[in-house]
């Protein structure tokens, strides 16, 4: 039976969850075995759920992905620049393969580390860089070559799809949820990147990079997080029949293809409403399939660890062919912005003065540029004096919206800025 031995670098959650995973191989599929061969990370003596004692050491990461005794280098280190590239790098050159999770590397330099690795005939995978435990990079990239891929989106976030879940239903706050987030091991080593909607547009520009064979240029993504939504945007749009989730997408246009990341909300009986959680999901449609949607645990060391091993059990009989590798025949496309000009229903957030025709100017300032309500739901004032307003408007331009809502923080009844959420009634 063939054995592959690994280098791994990284001993964080999912380091961890990997270590436990080749411990209790038995139990799975693989069709050789694997062994650890050496392991790297910032620090030796950090306490961790794993025992590493038993494996080779390695202060540099580097050195251990060009140590003659590995043959799969998995980098679980993170970063897009600094000690992770240039790991990853030196494996390539010294024709290891590369498995790693990292989706800021892959998506700022996954096409040039690809060219490495064609250069010496090795593979890159990077299955769990993208969703966690769901299969979406190797779906996209084999099984769904037969579509011409219209669209792919999703929830790709699992810290914020939970942040989002967990204050809704519990009433906890946003720094309280985070924390719990950080402790389950689904947010990032720097959560800023998760609710900031970083994470999210890494990973939803890798998946469109693939599903339209486009050149991954990252500049061209729209990002907007979770990081100013607050509870009483969840509940205020609750009680509108609405629920927030932080949603990515891919999209071939005319012009090319427009990936963005924001928060969405959406009727309480849309198909997305109902993913929770630190579950991920991720809908491809296209022609002539229609629509698939994968769903799954998207964060967390177990399954992040899964998607890992699964890489690594491809490699037992290397493919040559990485998920961002394209022939000559296929068409190559270019990321474009997101255009500014979408219309859509969306739910505004204000907070005003407790005082008497503070309601009659948030109105009128809507009004002003042909923003109409079509639902509204007022609180009453906090200690403070301060009165939470919820609206849901017809159909406008996103243009008017950002308009209106400008006006809206200039007028002296309005405390602090608006919250402006599109709403998505069906997918
Ligand atoms: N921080 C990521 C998330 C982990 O919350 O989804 C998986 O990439």
């Amino acid at each position: 039976m063939k054995t592959v031995k690994l280098g791994i670098a990284g001993l964080g959650h999912v380091g961890c969850g990997l270590i436990e995973l080749v411990e209790r191989q038995a139990e799975l599929r693989l069709p050789g075995k694997v062994e650890i061969v050496g392991v790297s990370a910032r620090s030796k003596s950090r306490n961790r759920p794993v025992d590493v004692s038993a494996y080779r050491w390695f202060d540099d990461a580097a050195e251990l992905a060009a140590d003659p005794e590995v043959d799969v280098f998995v980098e679980l280190m993170g970063g897009s620049d600094g000690p992770a590239k240039v790991a990853v790098e030196e494996a390539l050159k010294a024709g290891k393969q590369v498995v790693t999770a990292n989706k800021a590397l892959i998506a700022m330099h996954g096409q040039d580390l690809e060219s490495l690795a064609q250069a010496n005939d090795v593979d890159l995978m990077f299955e769990a860089a993208v969703a966690g435990g769901v299969p979406v990079v190797r779906v996209l990239r084999d099984s769904l070559t037969g579509v011409a891929i219209q669209r792919v989106s999703g929830i790709l976030n699992g810290t914020c799809n939970y942040l989002t879940t967990e204050m809704l239903q519990t009433g906890r706050s946003y720094d309280e949820v985070l924390e719990e987030a950080q402790r389950l091991g689904y947010a990032e080593a720097d959560p800023t990147l998760d609710v900031s909607g970083m994470d999210a547009a890494h990973k939803a520009a890798i998946l469109a990079s693939i599903a339209f064979t486009a050149d991954l240029d990252f500049s061209k993504v729209s990002v907007k997080g979770v990081d100013t939504i607050e509870l009483i945007d969840l509940n205020l749009a609750d009680r509108l029949g609405l629920r927030i989730k932080l949603i990515a997408e891919g999209i071939l246009s005319d012009d090319g293809v427009v990936c963005r990341v924001a928060p969405l909300a959406m009727p309480t009986d849309h198909p997305l409403a109902r993913v929770d959680g630190a579950l991920n999901t991720v809908r491809v449609e296209g022609d002539p399939l229609g629509a698939v949607t994968l769903t799954g645990p998207g964060a967390g060391p177990g399954p992040t660890a899964s998607a890992v091993m699964g890489d690594i059990s491809k490699l037992f009989s290397p493919t040559a062919r990485s998920p961002f590798g394209r022939a000559d025949h296929h068409v190559t496309r270019n990321f474009v912005a997101a255009e500014p000009a979408e219309r859509s229903a969306f739910f505004l957030r204000v907070k005003l003065a407790d005082r008497s025709g503070a309601l009659a100017s948030l109105t009128e300032a809507l009004a002003a540029h042909g923003v109409s309500v079509d639902k509204l739901l007022q609180e009453s004032a906090d200690d403070s004096d301060v009165s939470p307003v919820a609206i849901v408007t017809h159909v406008c331009s996103r243009g008017d919206i950002d308009a209106a809502s400008a006006r809206v923080s200039a007028l002296e009844a309005s405390v602090g800025a608006p919250q402006v959420i599109p709403i998505d009634a069906a997918m």
